[in-house]
């Protein structure tokens, strides 16, 4: 039998109305637009009003992509959504997109992978529709990581930002998906987390409220060993050469770990999509967020080899190469 592939009919986004400068948390961090940008490459973050939530940004996020596919909703017959962030402890944020864009009876659920979220899911999503499962499959991912700042904290406060992205895939005799990869390590648990939760009774340490922690130096370095294992191993998997990809589509935490990867990889930063300046880093949200930018720009296209990737809290790490 033919192979069955996944393929991207199309992509939508969605980030918050506020933008908060660097310019505007040096008002009340100790920090300085300088620092930030050197470090990080950060500009700019969006941040979620109050009362906007995850599913919110994904909702939209979704019916944009469901627009631009020219699927309705009632076709889809999976929707997966990569998130650290719900709205509520359940039902799934996926559930509740599920309702708001009217496709209830489908499967859907929420993938909590941290920054690797929307990759994880993407590839979740592969296999459902490789298996001939599902046909037409709604990933999203998406955050408000910015509700779990401690704005005193400039450590983390000046990393993160608010967003969504969504794709819709399709079952195909065309690739598509070549490869995913998902990985692991809980072992590593104590240099990124939140220590917040349900079972464990919702402790925190007094006055700091739900916070991220996170050892960046370290956090750093494990990120650009393993990205560059991850990126081998993804070649590897589709029987592909790094001269084969057209574009770079990686996690946006720090410019100066995507241009470790971009250099592995023996590409030019002009075949790397950045966000990171302008989004900062939406965690689950940043990959597609990105791929979105890159195809309504007009950068990448029809036919192109592309190879996402992502690393985070877990620690989890995740790639997909496909042609788009
Ligand atoms: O998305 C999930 C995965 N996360 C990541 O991949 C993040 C990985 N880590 C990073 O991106 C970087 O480690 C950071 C951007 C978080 C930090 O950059 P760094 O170059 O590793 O800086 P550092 O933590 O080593 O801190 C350097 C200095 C310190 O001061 P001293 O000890 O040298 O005097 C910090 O106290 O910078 C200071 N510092 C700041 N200064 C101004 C830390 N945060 C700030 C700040 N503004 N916001």
């Amino acid at each position: 039998m033919a192979q069955i592939y996944s393929r991207i009919l199309a992509t939508g986004s969605a980030l918050p109305e506020r933008v908060l400068t660097n310019a505007d948390l040096e008002k009340f961090v100790d920090t300085s637009d300088e620092w930030i940008r050197e470090r990080t490459g950060i500009r700019q973050r969006h941040v979620a009003a109050e009362g906007e939530t995850t599913g919110d940004l994904s909702t939209l996020a979704a019916q944009r992509a469901l627009d631009a596919a020219g699927v309705k909703a009632s076709e889809l017959d999976l929707i997966i959504l990569g998130t650290t962030t719900p709205d509520i402890i359940f039902p799934s944020t996926a559930c509740l997109v599920q309702h708001r864009l009217g496709a209830n009876g489908c499967a859907a659920f929420d993938v909590n992978a941290a920054c690797s979220g929307f990759v994880y899911a993407l590839g979740v999503a592969d296999k459902f529709i490789r298996s001939g499962q599902s046909k037409k499959v709604l990933v999203m991912g998406a955050e408000t990581l910015t509700r779990m700042i401690n704005w005193e904290e400039r450590e983390t406060a000046v990393l993160f930002g608010d967003g969504a992205g969504a794709v819709v895939l399709e079952a195909s005799r065309e690739p598509g998906i070549y490869a995913t990869c998902l990985h692991a390590d809980g072992g590593h648990k104590e240099l990124l987390y939140n220590p917040v939760g349900v079972s464990v009774g919702f402790k925190d340490e007094p006055n700091h409220g739900v916070r991220i922690r996170m050892s960046g130096r370290e956090v750093f370095k494990v990120a650009v060993k393993t990205l560059d294992s991850l990126v081998e191993e993804t070649l590897a998997a589709a029987g592909m050469q790094a001269s084969q990809l057209d574009w770079l589509i990686p996690h946006q935490a720090n410019l100066r770990i995507i241009e470790a990867t971009a250099k592995r990889l023996n590409m030019s930063m002009d075949q790397v999509i950045v966000t990171v300046d302008k989004h900062a880093n939406t965690s689950a949200g940043s990959v597609p967020l990105a791929l979105d930018y890159a195809v309504r720009s007009g950068k990448v296209k029809r036919g192109q080899n592309l190879l996402l990737e992502a690393f985070g809290g877990g620690f989890t790490w995740a790639s997909a190469l496909l042609r788009y």
